[in-house]
């Protein structure tokens, strides 16, 4: 039976064909997913994002000197809201699919979408990921960190430095033309040699245009060239959440976002957007 290819790369009428378009339209006649045209940002495009990126570092930076114990999460709400409104940004966030606030704030086993409250203090020992993303002149840039409330276990440390290391090593290793299932591959094999686990549910994401593009960016490995294959010029996140116990979670019925794990032990997450290059990929936050 003939295997049905997905047409993504289109070379547009009497458009003579680049190297590029050549590696590409030969994995799509090969059955393997490749990306749109419209993911290819243009230099200005890359440009507006990049500086988009300088309002999520710099509330990333802002939280980083003001963060301490006996703070609400609240707060960390607070000043990421009014250091965006303050450079000319829109928290992206804030009412996105009904999200309620600026800022995802996530403590200890709270995997990712906490909500920021003013009953949720921050203690000595606790492990947060604060997730921020900017719109400028509507440009999308998606950063995340995690930030440890005076010190922790020395395991939930070790978590916080494999999960970093699993978005590095991550990053490092994809170039042009390669796959998702790349990076993916990458992050497993070091969560798993370090005893953590990755969870599946939630992916990375193109981004820039919108907060949430092709392609998926899953970080859990599988075999074989699986997800989208990777050009020079595409922009997207890469983002795993890794946990200490198991790796399964589950979705808060109450507040419909908070994602936590099932288990009770902590996760982790570091989150970067970056652009591929010729050379590999840039963070642009
Ligand atoms: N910033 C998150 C990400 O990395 C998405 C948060 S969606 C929200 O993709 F609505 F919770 F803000
Ligand atoms: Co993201
Ligand atoms: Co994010």
């Amino acid at each position: 039976m003939p295997r049905k290819i997905k047409t993504n790369w289109i070379v547009p009428k009497g458009q003579p064909l680049t190297e590029m378009d050549e590696i590409i339209l030969d994995w799509q006649a090969r059955g393997y997913l490749v990306p749109k045209r419209e993911l290819i940002k243009t230099p200005e495009q890359i440009e507006g994002i990049r500086e988009s990126g300088k309002i999520t570092n710099g509330a990333l930076d802002l939280v980083a000197r003001e963060i301490k114990a006996g703070m609400t999460t609240e707060d960390i709400n607070r000043l990421v809201h009014e250091y965006t409104l303050d450079h000319g940004g829109t928290p992206a966030p804030l009412n996105y699919d009904g999200f309620p606030k600026s800022v995802c704030t996530s403590i200890n086993d709270v995997v990712c979408h906490g909500i920021p409250n003013e009953e949720e203090m921050l203690l000595p020992g606790d492990i947060i990921n604060v997730d921020v993303t900017t719109i400028y002149k509507g440009y999308y840039a998606d950063a995340s960190r995690m930030y440890i409330i005076e010190d922790t276990y020395p395991e939930w440390k070790r978590l916080v430095r494999v999960a970093k290391e699993c978005r590095d090593m991550g990053a490092a290793a994809t170039k042009p033309y390669t796959f998702v299932g790349d990076i993916a591959k990458v992050i497993t094999k070091h969560a798993h040699a370090n005893g953590c686990t990755v969870v599946r549910e939630l992916c990375g994401h193109g981004v820039g245009l919108a907060f949430h593009e092709q392609p998926d960016v899953d970080h859990y490995g599988v075999r074989g060239k699986s997800g989208m294959l990777l050009v020079p010029g595409m922009v997207f996140t890469i983002e795993p959440m890794i946990n200490l116990g198991g790796r399964e979670v589950f979705q808060d019925e109450d507040d419909g976002w908070t994602i936590c794990t099932e288990d009770g032990q902590p996760s982790a997450q570091w989150e970067h957007t970056y652009l591929l290059t010729p050379h590999g990929l840039e963070v642009l936050v």
